[in-house]
C-alpha cells in the first residue's frame, strides 16, 4: 500500500518488437501525491505516452512496480485491470479518442455505464452537469466528427470525469489545439484538480508545463529532475 495517489517504483518498460528490445523506460521513480497537479515534460520519444500507459493500467510494466490508488497495477490480470481502470482513472488522450457513431451526451454517460456508477438514473443528469461546466451542453447532440479539435476534448475531458475517478491522467491534450484551446483545456484540468482530483498531464510545451504545480522531467526514459 501506499499513501500517493501513483507511485513508480524502479520501473523498465522494454517494448519488444521485430527481435529488438527497446528499453521506453529504464527505471522511472517518481510519486504524485494526492490532489496534487503535475506535469510531465520531454522531448518526443522520451517515454510520455509509456508512464501515461502504464499509469492508467493500459500497460503493464517489465520491471519495477506502478501503484496507482492503492492497486499495483503490473498484479492485476487484463480483465481485472480493465475493471480497474473503469473506475480508478479517467484518461484524456492527444487525439481526443471519442466513439464517432455517438453523440456527445452518449460518449460522456458511456463510462458511467461501463463503470455502474453512478447509479443509473443519475447518469443523463451528471452528463449533462459535465458539459455544461465544460461549455458543451449546448453541443450534446452533435457527432464528434461535427465538433472542432478544441471541442471534441472538452468533451474528452467531460467524459474523463463521469465515472468521478480520483485521478486524470491526460496524454498532451493540447498539443492539436490553437493557444485559446490549449489554455481552455488546461483551465479546465486546474478546475478538475479544484473539484479534488489528482492530475497527471504529458506535454512539449514548457507554456503549459509551467501551470503545474510541480513539473517532472523525463529525457530517454528517465526522471532527470523534479
Ligand atoms: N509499441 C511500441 N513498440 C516499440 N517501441 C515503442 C512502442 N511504443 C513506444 N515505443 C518507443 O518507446 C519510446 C517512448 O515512446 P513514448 O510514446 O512513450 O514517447 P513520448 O515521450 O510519448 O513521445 P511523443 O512526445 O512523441 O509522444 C520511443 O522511442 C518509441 O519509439
Ligand atoms: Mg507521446
Amino acid at each position: 500500500m501506499t499513501k500517493y495517489s501513483i507511485e513508480f517504483r524502479d520501473v523498465w518498460k522494454i517494448y519488444r518488437g521485430n527481435g529488438i528490445d527497446y528499453p521506453a523506460l529504464r527505471g522511472v521513480g517518481f510519486v504524485v501525491e494526492k490532489g496534487e497537479f503535475v506535469a510531465l515534460q520531454g522531448p518526443s520519444g522520451s517515454g510520455k505516452t509509456t508512464v501515461i500507459y502504464l499509469a492508467g493500467g493500459l500497460d503493464t510494466p517489465t520491471r519495477g512496480e506502478v501503484i496507482v490508488n492503492g492497486e499495483n497495477i503490473g498484479r492485476l490480470s487484463e480483465g481485472k485491470r480493465a475493471k480497474w481502470r473503469r473506475r480508478n482513472v479517467g484518461i484524456v488522450f492527444q487525439f481526443f479518442h471519442l466513439v464517432p457513431t455517438l453523440t456527445v451526451l452518449e460518449n460522456v454517460i458511456l463510462p458511467m455505464e461501463l463503470a455502474g456508477y453512478p447509479p443509473k438514473e443519475k447518469r443523463l443528469e451528471r452528463a449533462e452537469e459535465l458539459l455544461e461546466i465544460v461549455g458543451m451542453k449546448d453541443k450534446e447532440e452533435k457527432f464528434p466528427n461535427q465538433l472542432s479539435g478544441g471541442e471534441q476534448q472538452r468533451v474528452a475531458i467531460a467524459r474523463a470525469l463521469a465515472a468521478d475517478p480520483h485521478i486524470i491522467l491526460a496524454d498532451e491534450p493540447t498539443a492539436n489545439l490553437d493557444t485559446r484551446n490549449k489554455l481552455k483545456i488546461i483551465d479546465l484540468l486546474i478546475e478538475a484538480n479544484r473539484l479534488g482530483k489528482t492530475i497527471l498531464y504529458t506535454t512539449h510545451d514548457p507554456q503549459l508545463a509551467s501551470k503545474a504545480d510541480r513539473l517532472l522531467k523525463i529525457i530517454d526514459g528517465r526522471i532527470v529532475s523534479d
